[in-house]
């Protein structure tokens, strides 16, 4: 070492502060799972309204549930806040995630109720929405797709995208709805015909609509508020809701156990269940339901009750043992398929 980086060393040193920003509680580690726009409008609110430093990264369900499972001998983040409730619940099986029973819970929706009873109150229901496929009208201007089964059409050979349900809690949503809907052996067959038609198995749920949107694949499989928010910014996406029937997701909240800052990771938790906080989604182009029942649900969102809907089982789809298993029989026959 020079002497001019020793001294630079010491001076960095005495300008450091005595006690890190995490350790005075003044600090929250966002893992954030929803389409970055939410994501930041989340962080920046929360900042705003406490004071509180948002460090907030952004990752799909899949990879977020993956980094917590792989930081558990010493957990770095505080609140994993947004993507599928699957994951979410495998990580409250696992112990990765904190039991917390906050107030807010008394104005919460029944499905967002089921989600924290089902884990032991390891996780909440924040938002919902089907799932479902958009198609560009420019690119198929007729006999539009309407049902899953229509997807394995030759005239969509290399023009449909989904994720890879590994990183993607919209594709494992996906995977789960369609052994729930034909039973596993049909699923797997669809899969397999499907894979003649995929173009590309994207890292991030919405991706696919995002390229469907642009025009580089004429149809996107994913959750129907993800279509929808391509409609409402003037992309030429017309939603489909498929007629045999589809699941639907519990978009959800965990905070991470052991993480740096379990104070900030409650307040957030709570403000977070807020009618005022859900309500930051549709200003960010985000249109699932929220959970508060005095929450706005914006215009431009799916209703549910619109949508044939599965009764799909989260306890058994998000468990450990099934999520594990599913996952390694899509890497075994559909993801090893060739391109
Ligand atoms: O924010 C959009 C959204 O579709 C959420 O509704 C959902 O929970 C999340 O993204 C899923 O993202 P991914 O499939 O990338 O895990």
């Amino acid at each position: 070492m020079t002497k001019r980086s020793v001294l630079l060393a010491a001076a960095a040193i005495m300008l450091a502060p005595a006690v890190p920003a995490s350790a005075q509680g003044n600090e929250l580690v966002l893992y954030c799972s929803v389409q970055e726009e939410w994501c930041r409008a989340m962080s920046e609110a929360f900042q705003r309204e406490t004071g509180i430093n948002v460090l907030m990264t952004r990752r799909s369900s899949g990879e977020t549930y993956a980094q917590i499972a792989a930081e558990s001998g010493q957990p770095r983040g505080d609140v994993w806040w947004g993507g599928t409730g699957d994951p979410h619940l495998q990580a409250a099986q696992e112990g990765l995630t904190e039991e917390y029973r906050s107030d807010m819970l008394a104005e919460l929706q029944p499905w967002a109720l089921q989600q924290a009873e089902t884990s032991g109150y390891r996780t909440v229901g924040i938002y919902a929405g089907g799932l479902g496929f958009g198609y560009n009208t420019d690119l198929v201007t007729e006999n539009p797709p309407a049902c899953w089964a229509d997807l394995l059409d030759a005239r969509f050979e290399d023009d449909v995208q989904v994720a890879n349900p590994n990183s993607s809690g919209t594709s494992y949503t996906m995977l789960a709805t369609l052994v729930q809907l034909m039973g596993e052996e049909e699923a797997f067959e669809y899969l397999t015909q499907l894979h003649g038609n995929i173009s590309q198995y994207t890292q991030s749920g919405s991706a696919p609509i995002r390229a469907a949107a642009t025009g580089e694949t004429a149809i996107g499989i994913v959750f129907m508020h993800d279509a929808v928010a391509q409609t409402v910014t003037g992309a030429p996406i017309v939603t489909v809701a498929p007629c045999e029937g589809t699941g639907y997701e519990v978009g959800s909240m965990s905070i991470i156990a052991g993480g740096p800052n379990p104070d900030a990771a409650r307040a957030f938790y709570d403000w977070a269940l807020t009618p005022a906080a859900q309500e930051l989604g549709a200003t960010a182009n985000s249109f699932q339901i929220p959970s508060n029942v005095n929450s706005v649900t914006p215009d431009a969102a799916p209703r549910l009750e619109d949508v044939n809907l599965i009764d799909y089982d989260f306890a058994l789809y998000g468990s450990s043992e099934e999520r594990t298993r599913l996952l390694q029989r899509w890497d075994a026959e559909i993801g090893s398929l060739p391109q």
